[in-house]
């Protein structure tokens, strides 16, 4: 089995085991994630819409590729802000780059995590879906950290980066001269370190350097982790 195969799979699986238990249900205000994981699961939310077993679905989306894909499914898509969605939402569904066995997060692979974020830590539940190549043992040095910054602040965040630890690197762009911008306009480092790092401990220390935006662990809203084990059977695991 392909890795992308994979991801359909528990994808798929994770959208029906979740109407199944009633925590996708209709008229439900839910939060959609980025990436080539998250897209199978709206690709299959959507078809559990058209089969009419969802109905009143309100989508609040985490990337303008996301918003595309919406439109193309009919997927009705809103603001956190607008009244109807009133800034919380029941569930968020999302891809993951790295998940540590505390269930903590690394995001923003593909450059979403500001918004993912948003919708992340603003809904009743969190799920993440993962193919098994993202199950890891500890965080911070494999999969580089994404950071967000604003673009004026990247030689003074970078020193207060190297000071907690980190080695960074602008993320630059494919097709495009000059760095990755993001889709609120701002820049994104991607950071390492030498030593495993405590998520947690480095989620806010990050957040309070000036000039830092948002970063890509995600450790306060944990999330049901769905997956697939060695035996090809999608789990969902909760701490
Ligand atoms: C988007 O910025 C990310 O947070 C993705 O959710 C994450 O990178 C996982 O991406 P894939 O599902 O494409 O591996």
């Amino acid at each position: 089995m392909t890795q992308s195969e994979q991801k359909a799979i528990v994808a798929s699986a994770a959208i029906d085991a979740l109407i199944e238990h009633g925590e996708i249900f209709s008229g439900m205000k839910i939060g959609l994630g980025t990436g080539s994981t998250a897209e199978p699961a709206v690709r299959h939310l959507a078809k559990r819409i058209a089969d009419g077993t969802l109905k009143d679905v309100k989508a609040v989306v985490t990337s303008f590729g996301t918003q595309n894909l919406c439109e193309e499914l009919e997927i009705p898509v809103f603001s956190m802000n607008d009244k109807i969605i009133g800034g919380h939402l029941d569930l968020t569904i999302d891809g993951a780059d790295e998940v540590d066995p505390f269930n903590n997060v690394i995001k923003g692979g593909g450059a979403a995590l500001l918004r993912e974020k948003i919708v992340a830590y603003n809904s009743s539940k969190f799920v993440i879906v993962a193919d098994s190549t993202k199950i890891v043992k500890t965080l911070g040095t494999g999969f580089r950290l994404p950071v967000e910054i604003i673009g004026e602040a990247r030689v003074p965040v970078i020193a207060a980066l190297n000071a907690l630890g980190a080695e960074c690197f602008l993320r630059e762009g494919v097709r495009k001269c000059g760095p990755v911008i993001t889709d609120n306009g701002n820049q994104l480092l991607d950071i390492v370190w030498k030593e495993p790092v405590d998520p947690a401990e480095m989620e806010d220390k990050i957040n309070s350097i000036v000039g830092v935006v948002e970063n890509g662990f995600f450790t306060k809203n944990k999330p049901t982790v769905f997956t697939m084990n060695e035996d090809t059977k999608v789990i969902a695991r909760q701490v």
